[in-house]
Formats: C-alpha cells, structure tokens, sequence
C-alpha cells in the first residue's frame, strides 16, 4: 500500500473482514493527529464488494496536509496553526500564502507575493467588456464563476500551471483577479462604472475600494473595518474536504486546468446548504422579523420539519460541539457594529436564536451548533456588502484552500481520476 509521508501504518489494530468465512485483512493508516481510517482501496478486487456512503460522511476521500479539523473539539488548523492565532496575527495574504505554499512567509516571500498580486490585479479589457454582457440582475456567483472560467482563454499557458515557476503566477492570477472580478460584479449590477484597482492598497482595503470608491471619491475605509472584513476572508480561506473543495479535486483530477477547476468550486459554493447559507440567514432573519412570530414559534415550526425549513447558519458535517470560526467572527461582529455605531435589530434577534436553539433538546441532540455562516452576513451587512455579494465574499476568502488542494492533488504521487462507484437501484434489463 503507498502512503503520504505524513502518515504510517498502525501496527497496533488489527482490522479483517469476514466475508462467508474467508477472512480479508485491512490496512490501517494513521495522519499525523491521529485519526485512524480503514483502507479500503482494494476491497472490490479482493471481495467484488464496495462501501456505500451517501453524501460521503464516512467516506476519507485523500490524504491531505493543509487543514486540521476536530470536529468534536471545535479544532480548526490551516497546516498546524490554529485559526484563533490566524485570526488575531497574521492577514489574509499571508495566511493565503501559508496554505498555498506550506509555510508562513519570510518578509522577502511575503513581499514578493504582494508584487504578484500587483502585477496580477487588472483583467483584460476585453474580459470587462464580457460584463456587458449579463443582465443587470444576473447573480454575482453565476458572473463570478463565468469570469473565472473565462481567465483561461486569457491564459495561454495555463496548461502548464502545475510547474513551480507558473504555479506563484497562476495562484497570485487566481487571487488577485477574483477580487477585480467580484467587485465589478457589484459594480455592474448597481449600474456604476467599473472602479480600477489601486496598486498602493493592500488586498482587502483594495477590494473594498473597488466596490465603494466613486469616481474622483477614494472609499477611505476605518483600518478596523478592514480588519474585519480581512478576519473574514481568514476564516474562511480553507475547510478541508468541504462541497466546493471537493468538487475542485473531483475536477482537478481528470487534470482540467486550475483555473476550470476552482469555477467548478464556485458553482458547489453557491448552494444554501454550503456557502449560500450566510445568504439565507439574513433573508430567514429579516422573513422572521417582518412576521412578527416569537423565536419560539419559529425554533418550533423547524422542529416539526415543516415544509424543510431548516435554522439556516445552524449545524456542520463535521463540528459537533462549536465551530471556531462562529466564536471568532461573533466577537468581531460586536466590535464592528460599535464602530460603525449601527444597531441591527438581526444581531439581536440573531443572539435570541442562538440562545434559545442552544437550550433546546432538538438542537442539543442533534448536536446543532452555530457555524461560521451565522454572523458573518451581520458584518457584512454592516460593512454595506449586499446580502446578494455575501457568497461571494466567502469564495474570495476560499481561492487560496482551491489552489492549495488543487495543488496537492496534482503534485501527489500517483494522481489518479476521481471516479467513485454506486449502487445501481434502477430498472433490470427490459427491451425495446
Ligand atoms: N436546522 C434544523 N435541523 C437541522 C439542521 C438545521 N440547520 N441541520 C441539521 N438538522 C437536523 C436534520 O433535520 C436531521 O434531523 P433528523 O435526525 O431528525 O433527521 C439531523 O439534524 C442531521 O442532519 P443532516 O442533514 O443529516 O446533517 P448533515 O451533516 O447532512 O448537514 C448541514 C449539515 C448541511 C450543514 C446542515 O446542518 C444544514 O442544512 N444546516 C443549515 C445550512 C447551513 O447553515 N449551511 C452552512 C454549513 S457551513 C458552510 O458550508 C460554510
């Protein structure tokens, strides 16, 4: 069996299969925290059998050195440090680049990324013709994933970007331009001209400058602010094998190109299940709010299940306990909301939510908790991003986790398609 270096055998368990009698051994492999998994990669050639996991909960779909998640600890690390420490130190270009590249920058590394992303930052003039093209009222993630497809017919030699020299380009492309992208995304469906980046701001206040500067009006925005909204992109930069990152190395692994495989991410993040939920949860507090209902009322209209309704922001795959990242973004949005000395009548309502879900024995059984989606569009929403752009925000956050996976998997010994078996339940053979 190939291993990562990163991970061993465990020579202390013994896992067999007993299947009518024959008895089949399994490898055991360990990462690097411990966590233990079966190998079943030659199940069928040995037994003719496959595992069936709906919606892969059970399912360890690669060995992966870049995030750290205890779901049952509320642990949370991009390539061993913790997202608190993240969160508070460092900015999101460099926690960017600790995740793309595998360590924290030395200030020269530091620097020269920051004069790719420069370079990188414009799109091609013919490309901001293209957002001619959309309706007014397109969504921004359906232009965000078009544009970024489109990246590749500007690329010439992006299909070489697995080489090292190309790969810091392609990755300060991706990076740079997704900002450019989103804010003219905005810019266009509000019917402003579309603002040019500026080299001598930094990522986050660049990008807030493009989505709020007026022509011959600099956006100057509150360094706390701007904090904030880079604390965001931080806690959001990775998940490990979260919907969207997966489908980035689903695609990634039949060798499509970064660019192609990152637009499919951005498609996976859309969904309210998984990036669109900070969407939902200003539209499931504003709805709740208008209607008057209690809290109660409402937690009990979830419960009975009624027609699906869900406690949006509420719940995670793999958290069971608190999702680190809500901690994080719950303080921040106090502290961003004094500065900008708004009173939001959703935080509070936010808070009576979550208080009332944390004492309520469907929640606490089910282990519902909530996740980093439940007050970031508070902020958001505060700092004057449109509900329709907060999705958006999370894939600029999540660019750097994309191209660090899509990296991994193309740089891994024996790469091999992503092609997973199923159990077919339909019709035996019938004819013509
Ligand atoms: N509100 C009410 N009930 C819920 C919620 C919720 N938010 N989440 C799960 N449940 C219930 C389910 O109805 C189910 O109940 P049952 O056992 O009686 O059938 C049980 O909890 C388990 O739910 P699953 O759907 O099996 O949990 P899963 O791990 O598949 O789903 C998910 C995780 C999608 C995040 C889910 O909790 C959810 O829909 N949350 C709301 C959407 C959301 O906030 N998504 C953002 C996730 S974080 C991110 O992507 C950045």
């Amino acid at each position: 069996m190939k291993q990562a270096s990163q991970s061993k055998k465990n020579t202390n368990k013994n896992i067999s299969l007993l299947i009518d009698g024959a008895v089949y051994p399994l490898d055991i492999v360990t990462g690097t925290e411990q966590e233990v998994a079966i190998d079943i990669s030659r199940l069928r050639a040995d037994t003719n059998l496959i595992t069936l996991d709906d919606g892969y909960g059970n399912t360890g779909s690669c060995k992966s050195a870049i995030t750290f998640i205890d779901g049952e600890k509320g642990i949370l690390r991009y390539r061993g440090y913790p997202i608190e420490e993240l969160a508070k130190h460092a900015t999101f270009i460099e926690t960017a680049y600790l995740l793309i590249f595998g360590e924290l920058p030395k200030e020269e590394q530091l620097l020269q990324f920051r004069k790719l992303l420069n370079d990188q930052q414009f799109i091609h003039e013919d490309m901001r013709h293209h957002f001619e093209g959309f309706p007014a009222n397109a969504p921004p993630m359906a232009i965000l994933a078009s544009m970024v497809n489109t990246l590749c017919c500007f690329q010439p030699d992006f299909l070489s970007a697995d080489e090292d020299t190309l790969f810091a380009e392609d990755a300060a492309r991706l990076m740079s331009k997704i900002r450019t992208i989103a804010a003219a995304s905005y810019r266009k469906s509000v019917g402003s001209p579309i603002n040019y980046p500026r080299s001598d701001l930094r990522y986050t206040e660049n990008f807030l400058h493009m989505m709020f500067s007026l022509p011959h009006q600099f956006s100057d925005t509150d360094p706390e602010i701007v904090k904030a909204l880079d604390q965001i992109l931080i806690l959001h930069a990775d998940h490990e094998q979260n919907c969207s990152t997966s489908t980035v190395r689903m695609v990634a692994s039949s060798q499509a190109n970064l660019y192609t495989s990152v637009a499919a991410g951005i498609s996976a993040l859309w969904g309210p299940l998984h990036g669109g939920a900070n969407t939902e949860v200003i539209k499931m507090l504003t709805a709740l709010l208008e209607s008057g209902d209690s809290v109660q009322t409402f937690l009990d209209k979830i419960k009975r299940k009624e027609s699906g309704v869900r406690l949006m922001g509420f719940g995670h795959r793999v958290y069971k306990n608190f999702d680190p990242r809500a901690q994080i973004i719950k303080e921040a949005c106090s502290t961003v909301l004094q500065k900008l000395n708004i009173q939001d009548p959703l935080l509070e309502l936010a808070i009576e939510l979550e208080e009332t879900a944390l004492t309520d024995e469907y929640f606490i059984e089910r282990k519902l908790y909530p996740n980093v989606d439940f007050y970031s569009g508070i902020i958001l929403r505060a700092i004057g991003i449109p509900t329709e752009m907060f999705t958006v925000i999370f894939a600029i956050g999540r660019m750097p986790g994309w191209i660090a996976h899509w990296r991994e998997l193309r740089t891994s010994e024996n790469p091999r398609i992503y092609r997973p078996r199923q159990i077919y339940t339909g019709e035996t053979l019938r004819h013509y």
